[in-house]
Order: C-alpha cells, then structure tokens, then sequence
C-alpha cells in the first residue's frame, strides 16, 4: 500500500492500484487533454489514438470507483473534444456525473474564438451533496495568462492555478480527507492539500515535473509551518 502525503514518479494506472478500497473522500484530476498523453511503457497517444486512450481511461475510471468512499467528489478537468468525444460516457458507466463546471478564467491569446474557460465535471458515488449555494460557473479565479513565464509563479506548460484547486478541494471535502490527483504535473493539488489541511496522494510519470513537484511540497510545507501560503502572481486570495 502506499503511504499518505507522498507523490510517485510513476504511470497513474500503475499507481492507483497499490491504493486501499474505499480510502479516497476526493479526486481532482487535470489529464493531458489527448495532445501528449502518455500511457507508461513509452505509448503516447494523440486525441484520436482510441487504442492507446480508451483503454488506459476505461481502467482509470475503474479504479475510481474502487478508491472512492460513498461521499467521494471527483474533479475531472477536460476539453469538448474529450468531453463529448467519449469520456463522460465512459465516466458515468463508474461514477454518476453530476454536473460540468464551466471555469471562466478570463482573457488568453489563441484563433478561432479564444479560449476563456476550462470545463470540469463533477462525479459522486452518492446522491446527496451536502455544500449549498454553488454554481456550475466558477468567476473570479484568473488563469495563468498566456505569455506567464514559465520561472515565476508557473513553472508546468499546462499549471493550474492554486486559486481554482483549492475552491474544488474546498467544496468538494473537509480537513482530514484524502485528496487523489492521478496527473499531478507541477503538483498544484498536493500543495492545495498542505494548504486546506487535507491528506494526499498522487503521480507523475515526467521525471522532470515530478522533481518540480517534490521542490513545491517542499517550499509549501516550509512556509506552512510558518503560517505563510505560495500564492502565484495571477491569483487571488
Ligand atoms: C495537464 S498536466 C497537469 C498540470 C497540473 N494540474 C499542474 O497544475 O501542474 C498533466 C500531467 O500528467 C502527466 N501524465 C501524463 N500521463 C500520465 C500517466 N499515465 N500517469 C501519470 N502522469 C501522467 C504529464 O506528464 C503532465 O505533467
């Protein structure tokens, strides 16, 4: 079994197996949207490789299901090209959705309408959500800005900021739960857990990003015992 408030340079789909029945109260996940996807054992798939992606998500989600208590949330950040290709569908055989979040994340650069938001669905095993007040539209959280260089406040091509982890994880579980993040890049979800007081677990299979990772948790334990937070430079908070 794995242990608790550590992180694991290795394939999620390997990883989530050594993890307890029943033992995870919340999942927040950001997957490479099918542009650089990497099934271990060298695989790496683009949106349309179905034979690389189906598979390796068919399993993914199997094993939510294993890991996640009867009040687990589950955070799944995705495109409309993945979303309506074919993972919700694939999602709900596991675990009921519940709703898409809409994350509006203001102004970026780009062709063809820019992107302005991130979609996020939600999932629970249990029909009752016992946070009120919500809406599926996430406002006042700005995203990393496109041409943010990569040594300040982010340091992963695809990084999400604090600020929007730590509303899921805030909403979606209490202090003293589990959080799970299967693609934890620079580590923004086991920093969002020192911060919120939750325990963690996770993987990246990129050796680079994983190195990141582990320097972050560090910088955040430190200025935890300090009282201090990281806070990027295009948050809020
Ligand atoms: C979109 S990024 C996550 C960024 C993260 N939310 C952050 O704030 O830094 C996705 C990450 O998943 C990793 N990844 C891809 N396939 C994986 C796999 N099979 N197992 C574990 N990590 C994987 C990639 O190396 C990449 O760093």
């Amino acid at each position: 079994m794995l242990k608790l408030n550590e992180i694991y340079n290795e394939d999620c789909l390997d990883g989530i197996k050594k993890i307890a029945d029943k033992s995870i109260s919340c999942i927040i996940c950001d997957p490479p949207y099918f542009t650089g996807m990497t099934h271990g054992y060298g695989d790496k798939a683009q949106m349309l490789d179905l034979a690389i992606c189906k598979p390796f998500y068919k399993e993914l989600f199997r094993e939510f299901k294993r890991v996640m208590n009867y009040r687990a949330t589950l955070y799944w950040f995705c495109d409309w090209r993945s979303q309506g290709f074919y993972l919700t569908a694939m999602l709900e055989e596991n675990i009921p959705i519940r709703n898409c979040l809409v994350w509006h994340k203001g102004a970026s650069a780009g062709n063809f309408y820019t992107y302005s938001h991130e979609m996020i669905l939600f999932a629970t095993n249990d029909n009752k959500f016992h946070k009120k007040g919500l809406t599926n539209v996430i406002l006042g959280i700005p995203g990393f800005c496109q041409n943010c260089r990569l040594d300040g406040g982010k340091v992963h091509t695809s990084q999400k900021p604090l600020g929007i982890i730590e509303k899921l994880m805030r909403d979606g579980s209490e202090e003293g739960d589990t959080v799970l993040d299967c693609f934890l890049g620079s580590g923004t979800t086991a920093v969002a857990a020192i911060n919120l007081n939750r325990r963690y677990v996770g993987f990246e299979l990129s050796e680079k990003y994983f190195e990141i990772a582990c320097q972050r948790l560090e910088y955040a334990a430190n200025l935890k015992e300090q009282n201090l937070f990281e806070r990027g430079d295009s948050e809020v908070g």
